[in-house]
């Protein structure tokens, strides 16, 4: 019998792997499963904001664990570097979860924003700029009847790395339109997203839905863009049920 395939578990901005987890404590009950703490390590100083720096990085946390590809999944940020390793290791995935995210290139306007914004960090030396954050990135329905919630995940921003917040940022806003990267992969993919997501919403979903052939498409009801934190069940579902078509293409 074949060992399953891992499963790499790729992160939101301004997080880091403990929002997955979760969805990891359940698969990890049959996969071997990765959540690395993007950017990985790059060393100091940090290289030129880019998110091809963190995929290769997640490339080479890849072939650690053996040498067979892997089922990638991204969230938001997670997802532009899931696409960022799709183009440079497509050996290394087997298999796709776009999570919340979006596979086009920031406006102008938004990557000017970015930049704004990591300017405002690094002079700040903290990460007051995004602390705010949950407000967006959490659900209508999460913010008024979890209150944990909202907590955990302002507590978890508080708890990043400045420099690293801004280069996220940065590396974010520098990257490009990867829907034909997208177009080109032939293993399975499935894309998730929340109904109460305001950031990377269903019109961002169904483009990538669009783009391939034989895409799931899976709306998790009553959450925002962090699905995975707001209903870990409905996205370790979704993930468990990709996994299993990686060895079953009818499953
Ligand atoms: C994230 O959740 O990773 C961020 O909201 C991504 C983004 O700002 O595009």
């Amino acid at each position: 019998m074949t060992a399953p395939t891992p499963i790499v578990l790729l992160h939101a901005f301004p997080l880091d792997h403990r929002m997955w987890d979760e969805v990891a404590a359940g698969l990890a009950r049959t996969h071997e499963v990765l959540a690395p703490d993007l950017p990985v390590a790059l060393g100091e100083p940090l290289p030129e904001p880019a998110l091809e720096h963190a995929a290769d990085a997640v490339a080479g946390a890849i072939r650690a664990t053996g040498p067979g590809p892997a089922v990638v999944v991204g969230l938001s940020m997670g997802g532009y570097v899931a696409l960022a390793l799709l183009e440079r290791h497509p050996e290394l995935v087997a298999a796709l979860a776009l999570v919340d995210t979006k596979s086009t290139a920031d406006t102008p306007e938004a990557a000017a924003k970015r930049r704004q914004v990591a300017d405002a960090v690094q002079e700040a030396g903290s990460v007051d700029p995004v602390r705010a954050m949950p407000d967006v990135l959490l659900g209508e329905t999460t913010r008024s009847a979890r209150p944990d919630v909202v907590e955990r995940v302002t507590a978890w921003i508080g708890e990043q790395d400045p420099a690293r917040v801004s280069w996220a940022q940065r590396a974010m806003a520098a990257r490009p339109d990867r829907t034909d990267v997208l177009r080109a992969f032939d293993g399975p993919v499935t894309v998730v997203v929340g109904d109460e997501d305001s950031v990377t919403g269903t019109d961002a979903a169904e483009h990538m839905v669009a783009a391939v052939e034989q895409a799931l498409l899976v709306v998790v009801p009553r959450v925002g863009h962090l699905s995975a934190v707001e209903d870990a069940d409905a996205v370790r579902s979704a993930l468990a049920d990709l996994a299993q078509r990686v060895h079953d293409p009818v499953a």
